[in-house]
């Protein structure tokens, strides 16, 4: 599921772009280009802009698919041209901004604000500019160098690829726990200065442009002022559906854990769910399947005897969006992208999509492996350059998605429709099987969190002293996952978490989520399809097709509920939709749960630790009282 959590090009240079902005340090006047009207300046922006960026995007491109210093400085180089550009531009548009006597249509004020939407780099002192990019930089440098040293094997493992491959596949809570308590130790607990500093730091920032503190910078790009009210509704819708769905596998990893290292308060343990975070629980697929002799779906194996090519795969994804009457890739596209690892060269693996800003030039970076999940991921990936082509004539600001949420919900969406058995037995890649992706439902509560937690501390609600513990409570009261081991004050479990640290919101992925049903809901109405709708597969309808265009090519033109009528009919964010898709699974589950289900608010005060289980004499005895307090139930939330 890595693939949800990649940071497309476009993020990555803005970010780049204001950080290197910061360094060199420009003495720009204010009106740089005086006598201009706000039509002219946008026109030359427009005309100056789009060669600058693709120029950035190729020297990125280089440096990413061929890692080496030459390549890496000329990056740098590229960048920092286009920071002195844009800089300039961003206080030309605040400028007319600012100018009440200007008469600006809809559209200019418009441009021009997302001109002049500089993020912390609004920072006018330079020396606050420049600690704020150390601090992020030194954080991002403790978490990329953390290693643990595990006993008794005396192995250091970094996170990529040891740490994360012991948490996804060993099965032995102590050696579980004390990775994830060595990560800890080792990421996290070193930043909480750091942390607190860049929290300061980024609030005064943005400040300067008008808005409370960064939390409600992130929030203003979501164009609506009841946000945080809105993702709370959503979260709400589905709770009942994750709550069973948690409690399920509690059941089944008691039976493999045995039940005392569980505590009485219905939490998880965190480090018994195959990653590090507990966001997602793929990796113990194989403890809680609760079918035990059907297959997991899975056309990996019918792939390969089929002799499948990486390229054959990203032609089945352009397949299915050519039947919706979308375009098919471009031919710069099949000479450009990176669609395998190379030979020879450095390269960044993680799957990326990327808009060259230049005409026809759009590209997938990814090493792709032939495997159900690669499959899914180039449809992800390809998602993504159907919104680019479909943009592509909007003006330059507005060629993104209609909020960040929109860009990451598009392939996901198609993905939903190829994974239906029906749709893979008709491109003949499955005979049986019939199942639901419940990784979705799992990483909801993680994906909501986090900010909620961040909020909070930008605005001020929780202080420093309260930040892991405020961090724990939302941990255990939303996501029903207890520490591993006891918390102490000196802990800082945020910041063992890599977009808390390299400074990326993450509330775009839980609404991404959200989106991508509703979504997918409007494209199989539009395909007049009726059965249950975890069933559809709009293959080859042009009428949902063309729903998707009609959002697709507003780009963020306009506010995102425009863009979202467009495809739906509805203004508003919604989880019916995602609700209904997984309403067999709730049925499934609420029949096997009974009453045993729900987890307390409150955090145990002490995790059983791992060893608990072997205090116990007779093993036949946990069974029966395990059996007996399965009865008992807990139901926290009804
Ligand atoms: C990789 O970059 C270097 C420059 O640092 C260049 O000499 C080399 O040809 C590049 N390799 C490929 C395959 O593009
Ligand atoms: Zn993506």
């Amino acid at each position: 599921m890595d693939k949800f959590f990649v940071y497309e090009m476009q993020t990555l240079l803005r970010a780049f772009i204001a950080v290197s902005a910061i360094l060199i340090g420009l003495g720009v006047k204010d009106g740089g280009s005086e006598g201009e009207t706000p039509a002219q300046f946008l026109e030359r922006y427009e005309r100056e802009t789009l060669p600058r960026w693709n120029m950035v995007a190729e020297a990125a491109w280089q440096q990413k698919t061929n890692i080496t210093d030459e390549n890496t400085a000329a990056f740098g180089k590229a960048s920092l041209e286009l920071a002195k550009f844009s800089q300039k531009n961003e206080k030309q548009a605040l400028v007319f901004l600012k100018n009440n006597s200007l008469q600006l249509t809809f559209d200019q004020r418009r441009q021009l604000t997302k001109i002049a939407d500089i993020g912390t780099s609004a920072q006018t002192n330079k020396t606050k500019l420049k600690r704020l990019q150390t601090v992020i930089s030194e954080m991002e440098q403790i978490y990329s160098k953390a290693e643990v040293c595990m006993n008794p094997s005396g192995d250091c493992l970094k996170l990529e690829p040891g740490l994360a491959e012991l948490m996804r596949s060993s099965r032995d809570c102590q050696n579980l726990s004390d990775a994830w308590r060595g990560w800890r130790d080792q990421s996290g607990k070193k930043m909480k200065d750091l942390y607190q500093e860049y929290v300061q730091l980024s609030n005064e920032a943005v400040q300067i442009l008008g808005h409370n503190d960064l939390g409600d910078y992130w929030k203003s790009l979501y164009d609506t002022s009841t946000f945080e009210e809105d993702v709370a509704v959503l979260f709400d819708q589905l709770l009942p559906l994750y709550q069973h769905l948690h409690s399920y596998v509690r059941r089944k990893l008691k039976e493999q854990y045995g039940p005392e290292i569980f505590p009485s308060t219905g939490h998880i343990p965190a480090h018994l769910l195959g990653n590090m975070w507990s966001q997602q629980w793929n990796n113990i697929a194989d403890l809680v399947n609760p079918f035990k002799n059907k297959q997991l779906m899975d056309v990996t194996e019918e792939m390969k005897r089929q002799g499948y090519t990486t390229k054959k795969m990203f032609q089945t994804a352009e397949d299915f969006f050519y039947s919706l009457g979308l375009d098919n890739m471009t031919q710069i596209f099949w000479e450009k992208s990176m669609l395998e690892r190379p030979e020879g060269r450095e390269v960044v693996c993680h799957p990326s999509a990327w808009d060259m800003k230049k005409q026809d030039d759009f590209r997938i970076k990814m090493c792709t492996t032939i495997n159900h999940e690669d499959l899914m991921t180039v449809h992800h990936e390809m998602g993504h350059i159907h919104y680019f082509m479909q943009y592509e004539n909007q003006s330059f600001t507005y060629r993104s998605g209609a909020n960040p949420a929109f860009h990451e919900a598009v392939g996901d969406t198609i993905a939903l429709s190829v994974q239906t058995p029906s749709h893979l037995k008709s491109i003949g890649l499955l005979k049986v099987g019939d199942e639901q992706d419940k990784e979705k439902m799992a990483f909801m509560p993680f994906g909501y969190l986090i900010d909620q937690w961040r909020w909070s501390v930008f605005r001020g609600d929780t202080p420093p002293e309260q930040y892991n513990n405020e961090w724990w409570h939302l941990r255990c009261r939303l996501q029903g996952i207890s520490p591993a081991v006891k918390r102490g004050a000196d802990d800082f479990d945020p910041a063992a978490t890599n977009h808390v640290v390299a400074n990326f919101a993450y509330i775009q992925y839980f609404v991404s989520f959200v989106l991508q049903f509703q979504f997918y809901k409007a494209a199989c109405v539009a395909a007049g399809y009726t059965g249950p709708l975890y069933k559809c597969d709009f293959y080859n309808n042009k009428a949902a097709g063309e729903k998707f265009k009609s959002m697709l090519q507003l780009g963020s033109s306009l506010p995102w509920p425009e863009a979202m009528e467009r495809m739906t009919g509805q203004r508003h964010m919604d989880a019916g939709p995602l609700v209904e898709y997984f309403e067999p699974l709730l049925d499934f589950l609420r029949k096997e749960n009974g009453d045993d289900y729900g987890w307390e608010e409150k955090c145990p005060e002490n995790p059983p630790p791992c060893n608990a289980r072997t205090i116990k004499l007779d093993t036949s005895l946990w069974t029966v009282s395990f059996r007996a307090s399965g009865r008992l139930g807990l139901r926290i939330f009804d």
